[in-house]
């Protein structure tokens, strides 16, 4: 890990082609093709550490972590979730293998066994503040996060400012109005105001299509 470049922070989705990322009753598993998946893992072995939200780990148990070949890549990304009351399940897949860091808001729990506990400031709707756990991670040595969750975090991680590229798999199926959108609300009143990226790549990904932003 590295302190001394601005961290790099990517948000990577997986949608439909109309931007989805699960179906209204939360099913997202696998919307995207194996080529992209094997992507991701490359990724996230490319990066210091992976972030993710509590709804995630609820929704679908994840381990996050790189497999890029089927197996552990041997350089593993600290793992990361923001869980502002607390409430992830001292069961979850992600709390097997290396210690997790968890930001948290305020509470306790001696249940939870290989994590790392952060009591960290709140944003104004009372959750883990996005902006206070990026300045914790570069206080720590982070250099590169890699943003893998679902449209909160997603929608958190963009109106704090920080994402300097996204890495956008985009499957070619349809979804529609009542699935779940990638990003949550940005509370825009003027287009001009709208975060906006320059398109670096796009290239196919199997059936996918895989295109690169980085900020503006
Ligand atoms: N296709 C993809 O690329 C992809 C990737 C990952 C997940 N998903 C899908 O996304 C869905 C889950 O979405 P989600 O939005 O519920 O999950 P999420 O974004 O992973 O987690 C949201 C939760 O994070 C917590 N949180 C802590 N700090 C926050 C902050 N500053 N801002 C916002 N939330 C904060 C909140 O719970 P507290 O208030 O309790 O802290 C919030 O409910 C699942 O269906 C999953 O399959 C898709």
């Amino acid at each position: 890990m590295t302190a001394s470049a601005p961290m790099q922070v990517t948000l990577k989705l997986a949608t439909s082609l109309d931007g989805r990322i699960a179906l209204a009753n939360g099913q997202s598993q696998w919307i995207t093709g194996p080529e992209a998946r094997a992507e991701v893992h490359r990724m996230r072995a490319s990066h210091d550490a992976i972030l993710t939200g509590i709804g995630t780990v609820l929704a679908d148990d994840p381990q996050m972590t790189a497999r890029p070949d089927g197996a552990l890549a041997n350089r593993q990304p600290q793992r990361i979730v923001l869980d502002s009351q607390l409430r992830l399940p001292a069961y979850a897949e992600i709390l097997t293998g290396e210690p997790v860091w968890v930001f948290h808001t305020g509470g306790a729990r001696s249940d939870l066994e290989n994590v790392e506990l952060f009591e960290t400031e709140a944003d104004d709707g009372g959750r883990v503040s996005f902006s206070a756990v990026m300045q914790s991670l570069a206080a720590r040595g982070v250099g590169s996060v890699m943003i893998e969750a679902g449209r909160e975090i997603a929608g958190a991680a963009i109106r704090s400012d920080c994402v300097t590229r996204i890495e956008w798999f985009r499957a070619p199926r349809l979804i529609g109005a009542e699935g779940r959108a990638c990003i949550a609300g940005l509370g825009l009143e003027e287009l001009s105001l709208a975060p906006t990226f320059k398109r670096m790549e796009v290239r196919a990904c199997g059936a996918d299509l895989w295109e690169t932003y980085q900020k503006g």
